[in-house]
């Protein structure tokens, strides 16, 4: 397994689809073998999470763990681990870091989530790109995008929750990236590391 995995993780509405799109556009247009990839999927269980999250009602904590993996596990056998194999780059909107910033908690705390899923076999990404920006400000940003359309987990307490979990999880595969900056100049930050990623792993010269 000699891809190279890379993913972008951060709270509602910091960036990381605009981020995430503009590594791929840069990766093909370099002529590197690429995917893009966003959890949760369009499959089976990645549809049923779908619903949840525009209805009233969350199920509860482990079982809302459980959907997560069951569609994880899904992306992981069709999608990563093939592309790995391949050796190609896989570019993650949101992967197991998700899961533990957003469902952990009082009842799972968030480092317990992330062994849960690397007991599960879930490969371990080359770099995170954290993508963080303050609660307020995404709020504001998912406001303008969805016409005050909000779903279930897009409430400022919330968001901070979730924020201050995926501060706890930051260990030297994270990149942390100031989100509240331009676009362009995010993106050259993102691009440069994985410049260096590529170099490291003898992609490039
Ligand atoms: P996410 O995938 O993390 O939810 P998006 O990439 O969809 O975030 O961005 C959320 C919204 O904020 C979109 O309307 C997008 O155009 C806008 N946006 C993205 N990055 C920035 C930025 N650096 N500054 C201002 N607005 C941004
Ligand atoms: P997503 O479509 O990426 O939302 P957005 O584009 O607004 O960031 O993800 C939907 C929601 O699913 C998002 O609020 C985060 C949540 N989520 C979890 O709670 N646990 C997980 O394991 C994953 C992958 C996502």
């Amino acid at each position: 397994m000699n891809g190279i995995f890379c993913v972008f993780e951060g709270i509602d509405g910091s960036g990381k689809s605009t981020q995430s799109r503009m590594l791929y556009e840069f990766t093909l247009n370099h002529g590197i073998n690429s995917l893009l990839l966003h959890e949760p999927t369009e499959g089976f269980f990645g549809k049923k999470i779908r619903e949840i999250l525009k209805s009233n009602t969350l199920p509860p904590v482990l079982q809302q763990i459980d959907l997560f993996i069951k569609d994880r596990h899904d992306d992981v056998e069709l999608n990563i681990k093939p592309a790995l194999t391949r050796g190609d780059v896989i570019i993650m909107d949101r992967y197991f870091y998700s899961n533990a910033a957003y469902q952990g908690g009082v009842e799972f705390d968030a480092i317990d989530i992330i062994k849960m899923n690397i007991d599960e076999g879930f490969p371990l990404p080359h770099r995170v790109y954290f993508i963080d920006i303050l609660p307020q400000e995404a709020m504001d940003r998912i406001q303008l995008r969805r016409n005050g359309n909000i779903e279930l987990f897009e409430k400022i307490d919330f968001l901070t929750k979730v924020r201050d979990n995926y501060l706890k999880l930051i260990d030297d595969r994270f990149l942390v990236i100031n989100g509240n900056r331009d676009i362009n100049e995010i993106h050259r930050e993102i691009k440069d590391d994985f410049l260096k990623l590529l170099k490291i792993h003898g992609r490039i010269m």
